[in-house]
C-alpha cells in the first residue's frame, strides 16, 4: 500500500486530505466531527478581529458546486480561544489556525492564536490582488509567531507575482484557492439572487472551479519552491491526485465536505490510495508536482493519432458517437466494434474525456 503520511513545513498529516476553512471547520465540534471522518489534519475556519455579520441566505447549491456569501467565522476570538480551538486540540490532529486579513488584524490575533495552533493560514480574501498589503499581513503573522505561517490565495489574477513576493518575504507555504468571484445565481420564482446581501452576489466553489485551482497550483508551483496546499473542487480522490501533480502537497476540501458531511476526507483518501497502488506510486511524494516535472521535459505536444479503443472495456454506449463534431466514430453493429475514421478525426480529444468507461485513450 502506497504511504498516505506527508510533511509539510514539520506538520504531520496521517494522509493529505485536510478540511478547508468553512462551514466544515466552522466550530470545535465541525472539526472533531472532521477527525473522525478522517481528516488528515485540521484547518480552522478563517476569524478575524470582529465576528462576521453573514448575510443570509448565504449558502446555495449550483450545478457543479456551489455559491456562498460566507464572510469569515461569525463566532468572536474570544470564544475560539476559550472553547473551539481546544476542541480542534483535543484530536491530536496537527491545527492550522486560519486568520484574517489586514497587517494590523494578523498583529493583533497572531499571538493570542499561536497557543493553539501548529501553524497559521492567513486568507487573502478581503485584501485584494495588490501584493503590498497581502505581504505586510504575513509580515506582521512572521513577527508575532514561531510556527509556519502559510498563506491562502484566491484566484487572483497575478498569481505568480503574489506566490513569488510570499516566498520572498518568508511565507513556509502557499494555500490556493479560495472561492471564485463574484458570481451570481437566480431564484427563478421570485427574480431575486439566491445570495442575500446588498448585491445578491455569491463566490463560486466545487467540482466547477477545479480547473481554475489547478492552473493556479500549477503557476505557483512552476515559480516557487515552498510547499503550496491546493483546494478548490476535490470531490475523489482521482481529483486529489490531480492536485498533487500540479504541484501541491497536500489537498484540502470544503465543498464537498458541506455537500455530504465529514466522512468525505477518509473516502477521498482511500481513492487516492486505490490510484496510488493501481498505478505502482509508492507515496503521494512521488506524484506531488509531477505534471510540473512532466511538462519541463515535454514542449509543446500536438496530438497526431486518433484514440485508440479498448474493445474490452467499450459498451458501445454510444455517447462518443453522439457527441463527435467531426462524424469520425460509428458503430459497427455487425461486428460489435467501434470504428474511429482516421480521415475525419480531428484528433480533438473530446470522446476520451466523455468516456468515463475510460475504453479511449489517446497518446499526448
Ligand atoms: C460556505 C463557505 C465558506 C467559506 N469560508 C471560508 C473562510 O472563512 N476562509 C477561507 O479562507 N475560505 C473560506 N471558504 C473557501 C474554502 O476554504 C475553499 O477555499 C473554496 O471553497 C474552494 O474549495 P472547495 O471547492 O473544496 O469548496 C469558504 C467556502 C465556502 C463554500
Amino acid at each position: 500500500m502506497a504511504n498516505p503520511q506527508v510533511n509539510v513545513c514539520g506538520l504531520e498529516f496521517r494522509n493529505p486530505i485536510l478540511p478547508a476553512a468553512g462551514p466544515p471547520s466552522k466550530d470545535g465540534s465541525a472539526l472533531q466531527a472532521a477527525a473522525r471522518g478522517g481528516a488528515g489534519g485540521l484547518v480552522t475556519k478563517t476569524i478575524s478581529v470582529h465576528p462576521a455579520q453573514v448575510p443570509r441566505p448565504c449558502m446555495a447549491e449550483i450545478r457543479g458546486g456551489m455559491l456562498n456569501a460566507e464572510l469569515w467565522s461569525e463566532l468572536p476570538k474570544e470564544q475560539w480561544i476559550e472553547t473551539e480551538y481546544k476542541m480542534a486540540r483535543e484530536t491530536g490532529l496537527p491545527v492550522i489556525a486560519g486568520l484574517g486579513y489586514t497587517a494590523e488584524q494578523i498583529r493583533e490575533l497572531a499571538p493570542m492564536v499561536r497557543p493553539f495552533a501548529d501553524a497559521l493560514e492567513l486568507s487573502t480574501h478581503y485584501v485584494g490582488s495588490s501584493v503590498a498589503p497581502i505581504v505586510e499581513a504575513l509580515r506582521a503573522a512572521k513577527e508575532a509567531v514561531d510556527v509556519p505561517v502559510f498563506m491562502k490565495l484566491s484566484p487572483h489574477p497575478n498569481i505568480q507575482e503574489i506566490a513569488l513576493a510570499l516566498e520572498d518575504a518568508g511565507a513556509d507555504a502557499l494555500v490556493m484557492i479560495n472561492s471564485f468571484g463574484p458570481c451570481l445565481a437566480i431564484d427563478l420564482e421570485s427574480g431575486l439572487p439566491l445570495m442575500g446581501g446588498k448585491d445578491g452576489f455569491g463566490w463560486l466553489s466545487g467540482a466547477a472551479i477545479k480547473p481554475l485551482a489547478l492552473r493556479c497550483v500549477y503557476d505557483a508551483a512552476r515559480v516557487v519552491k515552498i510547499p503550496i496546499i491546493g483546494v478548490g473542487g476535490v470531490t475523489s480522490g482521482r481529483d486529489a491526485a490531480e492536485m498533487l501533480m500540479a504541484g501541491a502537497s497536500a489537498v484540502q476540501v470544503c465543498t464537498e465536505a458541506i455537500l455530504r458531511g465529514p466522512t468525505v476526507y477518509a473516502r477521498i483518501a482511500r481513492e487516492l490510495d486505490t490510484f496510488l497502488d493501481e498505478h505502482g506510486y509508492a507515496s503521494v511524494n512521488e506524484i506531488s508536482g509531477l505534471t510540473v516535472r512532466r511538462m519541463r521535459q515535454r514542449g509543446a505536444p500536438h496530438a497526431e493519432r486518433a484514440p485508440k479503443v479498448n474493445a474490452e472495456r467499450c459498451t458501445l454506449c454510444g455517447l462518443c458517437e453522439k457527441s463527435c463534431p467531426y462524424g469520425a466514430i460509428h458503430q459497427n453493429k455487425e461486428a460489435k466494434i467501434l470504428e474511429i475514421d482516421e480521415e475525419r478525426c480531428f484528433y480533438c480529444g473530446l470522446c476520451v474525456t466523455r468516456c468515463k468507461l475510460r475504453a479511449m485513450s489517446m497518446a499526448l
